[in-house]
């Protein structure tokens, strides 16, 4: 009773110190913000590493237009590498924009228009090491700021930008260490968890492969260039093209190291600070603390075969074009069972040089651990031949067997980059292998996804990186990974657009025919599953509940413990809810206990 009474006034006593915080953050525009010399403290204590930041565009706009330097970062606007290494810029640049205020900066509009800081952040610490990105912290926490962490910037949610911010940048912190005989900290018994790559915050799938490539190894990664590993991507959950065949990225993480809120750095795993390891799986980036590198488990090398298939009819005649789309879909399920991940692209109304309107399917299936080709091409047999049969319908088979699993997948990459610099959202769903192996669900599918608009541009995206190793870590692995992903075959996504400059009406307009029309179609087809917190709808509705499932009430209680005070808050993730959409202000007054 006593002990009870303790307790209770301890709580009181720090729900009341909480409460007193402030409700807003320091702009600008207020008595608060830090002075240039505060500015130039926090310069001193990052050797240097602050700067003050614009939009890149700015030079393209009066009255700081510059033609030759406008032309020069013009041509190099698409690039992701060159995004990845600028603090005024992200990825998509509709998260660049502030359309609430009316500030953008665009390289696509007249130079008369004036360039508004819109989401840039004000200053970015370009951390190259652990101790800047603590000073940073503990700044923001002094002076009352809003933190934004910006990886690689490729966030579909607008995570890695927020408005009157300070940024941490971490792109400079890449480096990479392979182990072939990794002891987690703390492990009581000295235990080796056997072979790991362990990455700084900054690392890119594109240096991490090339690495793995050198050591004759495979991780469990994604599929682009310019992804950053550590990030937004592993404590997302991470899919894969080697996904059916070892898991999910986060079920593959094995330690963290963290700088908290209170700017300590502690160590992340299963030996310790074990709730934070459960909730660094799966619960979010940016959410709960700083990680500054992470180990992530590796494996040998393995032959891999590729196949690559065009279906494709003519729009007039493409009567079966739906249907071969359900009996493709129908076999993602045994394709999994089989160790072979990979993503079909669904285009019902293609315009292609020569044949006018096409309505094609184009899939790319890796096989891991095979190397005979005729093998594979028998696998698929059994999809393919009912699918050729189909009346008005083409189909085409490749396949290639390489020696070894990185270069295969790197193989589908193409350019040197990904290109980015452009306007996108996305509406998406999980799959369920039930549901594709279900008599009727197939078509029950292709029956949603033919309600959508179908642009040249805008594919529908079916990534079959689940089922297998995914949905048996579900017994395995304790994270906060959506539990929904164990039951998942197919992650399916589409992509919305609009011109740059486009009002802030037209821009809405899409947004709520996506939120409210487009996604509770899929919504409505299997209740329950929910979507991939990385590549889902920006406005996606109690995504609490879909991006968590049942594990929400837990990692905001985690949260709450770590962060009390919201320093770590992103669009769309867990506690944003307490804030407004930029988190620049708490939406009640009274904190909201869990
Ligand atoms: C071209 C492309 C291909 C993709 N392919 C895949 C794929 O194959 N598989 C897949 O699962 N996903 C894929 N994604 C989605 C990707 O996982 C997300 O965009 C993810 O958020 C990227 O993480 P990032 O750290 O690189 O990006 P950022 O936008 O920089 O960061 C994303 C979030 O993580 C936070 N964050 C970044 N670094 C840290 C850190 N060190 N500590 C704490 N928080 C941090 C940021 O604050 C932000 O909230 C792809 C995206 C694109 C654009
Ligand atoms: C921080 O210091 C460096 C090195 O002296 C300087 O180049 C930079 O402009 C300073 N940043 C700010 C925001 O003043
Ligand atoms: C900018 O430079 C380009 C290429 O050199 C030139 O064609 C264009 O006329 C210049 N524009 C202005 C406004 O100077
Ligand atoms: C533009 O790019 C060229 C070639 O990379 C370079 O030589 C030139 O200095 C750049 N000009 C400006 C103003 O940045
Ligand atoms: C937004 O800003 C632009 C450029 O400054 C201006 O032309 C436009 O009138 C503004 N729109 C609104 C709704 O304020
Ligand atoms: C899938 O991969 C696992 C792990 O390598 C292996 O044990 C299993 O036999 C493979 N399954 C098939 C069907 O090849
Ligand atoms: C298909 O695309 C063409 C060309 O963009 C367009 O005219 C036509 O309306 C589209 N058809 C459907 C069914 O969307
Ligand atoms: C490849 O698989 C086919 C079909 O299973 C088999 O007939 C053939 O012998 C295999 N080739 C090799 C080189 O193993
Ligand atoms: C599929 O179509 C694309 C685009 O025309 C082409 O590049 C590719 O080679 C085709 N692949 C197969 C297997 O036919």
């Amino acid at each position: 009773m006593r002990i009870f009474a303790i307790a209770f006034i301890f709580k009181f006593v720090l729900a009341v110190t909480a409460d007193s915080a402030p409700r807003c953050r320091c702009t600008p525009d207020r008595s608060c913000w830090p002075s240039d010399e505060q500015w130039q403290a926090l310069n001193n204590s990052v050797s240097g590493r602050l700067t003050s930041i614009q939009p890149v565009a700015w030079v393209c706009h009066d009255p700081t237009f510059n033609n030759a330097t406008c032309q020069n970062l013009t041509a190099i606007n698409t690039n992701s590498l060159w995004r990845r290494a600028q603090p005024g810029a992200v990825q998509m640049i509709n998260w660049e924009s502030w359309l609430p205020v009316n500030q953008s900066c665009y390289f696509e509009t007249p130079r008369s228009v004036p360039c508004g800081q819109g989401k840039i952040s004000k200053y970015s610490v370009v951390a190259e090491s652990v101790e800047d990105i603590q000073s940073a912290v503990r700044f923001a926490t002094a002076h009352n700021l809003r933190l934004v962490i910006k990886n690689s910037g490729h966030d579909y949610l607008g995570r890695s930008t927020a408005p009157e911010s300070l940024q941490i940048a971490t792109f400079k912190l890449n480096d990479i260490e392979f182990s072939d005989d990794f002891v987690p900290q703390g492990a009581a018994d000295g235990k080796s968890v056997g072979s790991t790559i362990t990455i700084g915050a900054g690392a890119v799938l594109f240096e991490i492969y090339a690495a793995l490539l050198t050591k004759g190894k495979i991780a469990v990664l994604g599929s682009s260039y310019t992804v950053g590993a550590a990030g937004g991507y592993v404590q997302g959950g991470g899919h894969s093209p080697i996904g059916s065949w070892k898991g999910m990225g986060s079920d593959n993480a094995i330690e963290f190291d963290v700088v908290t809120a209170e700017g300590d750095l502690i160590t992340v795993n299963e030996y310790q600070n074990t709730d934070l390891f459960w909730a660094f799986r799966g619960g979010g980036g940016g959410t709960f603390g700083v990680v500054t590198r992470a180990t992530l488990r590796t494996f040998d090398e393995a032959p891999m075969v590729v196949a690559q298939i065009n279906i494709s009819a003519l729009a007039s005649e493409n009567t079966n074009y739906w249907p071969a789309v359900a009996t493709f879909s129908s076999y993602v399920p045994r394709l999994e069972d089989e160790n072979c991940s990979g993503y079909y692209f669904m285009l019902p109304n293609l315009t292609f040089p020569g044949l006018g309107q096409i309505s094609a399917v184009a899939a790319v299936i890796l096989c891991a651990e095979r190397s005979n080709t005729t093998e594979v091409e028998d696998l698929l047999k059994p999809m393919l031949d009912p699918i050729r049969k189909m009346a008005g319908i083409t189909v085409s088979l490749q396949s290639t067997a390489y020696p070894k699993t990185v270069p295969a997948v790197t193989g589908l990459l193409s350019g040197g980059a990904d290109t980015t610099g452009n306007i996108v959202i996305l509406g998406s769903r999980l799959i369920s292998r039930e549901l594709l192996l279900s008599e009727d669900g197939p078509t029950r599918l292709t029956n949603a996804l033919s309600q959508l608009p179908a642009g040249d541009t805008e594919p529908f995206i079916g990534h079959f990186v689940a089922g297998g190793q995914v949905a048996r870590n579900g017994d395995q692995v304790r994270s906060a990974l959506n539990p929904a992903w164990r039951r998942t075959a197919v992650h399916l996504v589409w992509t919305r657009s609009w011109a740059p400059g486009a009002s802030r009406e037209d821009v809405q307009a899409i947004e709520n025919q996506l939120t409210h029309q487009e996604v509770p179609i899929f919504s409505g087809l299997e209740p329950g599953m929910g979507a991939y917190l990385n590549e889902a709808d920006a406005n996606e509705a109690d995504f609490q509940e879909s991006f968590w499932g049942p594990n929400y009430a837990r990692l905001r209680t985690i949260k709450q413990e770590w962060d009390p005070t919201g320093l770590f808050i992103t669009r769309k993730g867990v506690g944003s809810e307490d804030w407004d959409d930029a988190g620049l202000c708490r939406l009640t007054e009274k904190r909201i206990r869990p």
